[in-house]
């Protein structure tokens, strides 16, 4: 089949440095990650031939069952993004403590990622994912330290998330707009695919995990049995995979709300790894992202690991949702 345009990741980063006077360091880092995304596309791809199903047996600081495609993926994260000399530290949803990337202290970066999501996924062959943040260091003049990783969403220079679907799939932003590329595997080459992705404003699909709904907080279950009603007559269908990426992924190209509210009191989502980088694609999108309360973006975060409740879609639907939690918030 014809490709409509070809424009590779490559060149696409050098036009837009030229256009925005970076520095290359910037462009290097998205260069390692996209690595990064070929070397796990390519064993996703084998899965089911290499040793590389199922779990390590171990539990990670999340308290979660780490799967040995977690532990490979950390693992090139850490490696790609330690080559280039531009990422001075790294952190990661599958490790306690941030790396200090030795051979790069004057490094100007720091990146935080999740290296595989969907872990419940990988054995089944459904869509997982990667997801990243990068941060501009603060203070050039000490040591960079474990606290800097600890910004506001609204910090982030760049976020995206790669899906290891029907196809590879890498989608960013920098804050200008939002763009993804395909992976062509015969040529181990990105292409331009999704230029300036913007989120359908009108509803369409609604994502959650429907057996939790009874460990949901009343408001939030009074917003759900609400938004069920409306299904029939705004066409509105739900769809759950299970992968934050994937069911993102088709949110933000057909329209669609994911939600993952605290369960018994408690939120699953990772604000630095999972819930910021969305939160600024979603943005740069049309869409927004909130805990229920606030804009995700403008939390402080407080601890690497910390969780929070993740509304996430078109932005009048994220209104209607913050409105609401609030209206029919119980005394
Ligand atoms: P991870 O595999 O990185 O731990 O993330 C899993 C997350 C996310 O991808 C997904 O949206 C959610 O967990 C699914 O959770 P449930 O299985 O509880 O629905
Ligand atoms: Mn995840
Ligand atoms: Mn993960």
């Amino acid at each position: 089949m014809e490709r409509k345009e070809i424009i590779t990741l490559e060149e696409f980063i050098i036009q837009r440095e030229k256009a925005e006077e970076g520095s290359g360091a910037f462009s290097q880092v998205l260069r390692d990650i996209a690595l990064a995304a070929r070397i796990i596309h390519f064993h996703v791809n084998r899965a089911g031939l290499e040793d590389i199903l199922g779990s390590t047996g171990r539990v990670n600081v999340q308290g979660e069952e780490v799967q040995k495609l977690d532990e490979f993926a950390n693992e090139v994260f850490r490696k790609a993004l330690s080559r280039g000399g531009q990422v001075c530290m790294v952190a990661s949803e599958e490790d306690e403590e941030p790396t200090f990337i030795e051979n790069a202290p004057a490094g100007k970066y720091i990146v935080l990622y999740d290296p595989l999501d969907g872990s419940s996924n990988i054995d089944v062959n459904v869509p997982i994912g990667s997801i990243f943040s990068i941060y501009q260091r603060k203070d050039m003049m000490r040591p960079v330290q474990k606290e800097d990783a600890l910004r506001k969403g609204v910090e982030q220079i760049a976020a995206g998330y790669i899906i290891y679907g029907s196809s590879t799939l890498l989608v960013y932003t920098a804050g200008n707009g939002v763009n993804g590329f395909t992976l062509d595997p015969s040529y181990g080459e990105f292409f331009l695919s999704h230029p300036n992705i913007q989120m359908p404003s009108k509803l369409k699909y609604y994502s959650f995990n429907d057996a939790n709904f009874n460990k949901f907080s009343p408001e939030v279950q009074r917003y759900i049995e609400d938004l069920r009603k409306r299904a029939v007559e705004e066409k509105i269908s739900s769809r759950y995979v299970g992968s934050l990426v994937a069911d993102f992924h088709r949110n933000l190209l057909k329209g669609g709300l994911f939600m993952y509210p605290a369960v018994s009191g408690k939120p699953k989502l990772r604000l630095l790894y999972e819930a910021n980088p969305m939160a600024f694609i979603v943005e740069q999108a049309g869409g927004a992202a909130s805990d229920g309360t606030q804009n995700i973006l403008t939390i402080q975060p407080q601890q690497l690991h910390q969780r929070v409740p993740l509304f996430i879609g078109p932005k009048d639907e994220i209104q209607k949702i913050q409105s609401y939690l609030l209206t029919h918030q119980t005394a």
